[in-house]
């Protein structure tokens, strides 16, 4: 598939076929396929809580406005935010230095320098430390839903859940915010799939202010 067909193949599914699985295989391969999407600081600020029992299906559904789709996609995946990832001492992060002074990009001496700068861009408001998580994370999950598509799978991406109750439900840290559910199956009516919506053209989009 060339790239503007993943485009246009790309559709909110409303349907899922509850019968047709998604092997494990292929849903690691588009989440890490997905993982080559950029951040700020190669910080990959994302996680995901791939849910598949009927059981954690139906917690989620409850606090998700109720929607069928929760229940009949094989797969949804709680999108995570990681709002810390900026933080000393956080995993990623360190990691990524290390990675960095390996790759001969950083050397050690800039540890410290290093720690400042992401502590300076991202950690000085909740505001910002909320943007780091999320601008981050956005693109993750558009990158997921793209290699979902790439491989054949569909997607539907939601913010229609009560965002306390699905921390509360699945014991969720406070350094994480959600910014989508998304679910992952094929769509039941293959042969049948729903004609593209309107979008805003370059001259809609295209603004200044000055
Ligand atoms: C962040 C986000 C949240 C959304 N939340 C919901 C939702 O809770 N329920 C729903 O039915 N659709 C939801 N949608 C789907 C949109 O309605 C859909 O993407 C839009 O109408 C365009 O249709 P298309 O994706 O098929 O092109 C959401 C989409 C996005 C990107």
């Amino acid at each position: 598939m060339d790239f503007k067909d993943i485009l246009t193949r790309r559709r909110a599914i409303n349907f899922f076929d509850p019968q047709r699985d998604v092997p494990q295989t292929l849903l690691e391969q588009a989440v890490e396929d997905a993982a080559r999407a950029p951040s700020g600081f190669n910080l990959q600020p994302w996680n995901v809580i791939p849910l598949r029992e009927l059981d954690d299906k139906v917690r989620l559904r409850a606090v998700a406005m109720n929607q069928p789709k929760v229940t009949e996609a094989p797969v949804v995946l709680i999108v995570l935010a990681d709002c810390k990832g900026w933080e000393k001492g956080h995993p990623t992060l360190e990691r990524n230095f290390e990675e960095m002074v390996k790759a001969g990009s950083m050397k050690e001496a800039q540890r410290n320098w290093f720690y400042g700068a992401c502590g300076k861009l991202y950690g000085t408001s909740r505001d910002t430390q909320l943007a780091f998580g999320v601008k981050n994370t956005a693109f993750f999950a558009m990158s997921l839903m793209y290699a979902c598509a790439n491989l054949g799978l569909d997607t539907h991406p939601m913010d229609g859940f009560d965002h306390e109750a699905v921390r509360r439900e699945f014991r969720i840290p406070d350094n994480f915010w959600i910014p989508l559910l998304l679910a992952v199956g094929y769509f039941s009516g293959e042969d049948d799939r729903p004609a593209p919506k309107w979008r805003k053209s370059y001259t809609d989009i295209a603004v200044r202010f000055d």
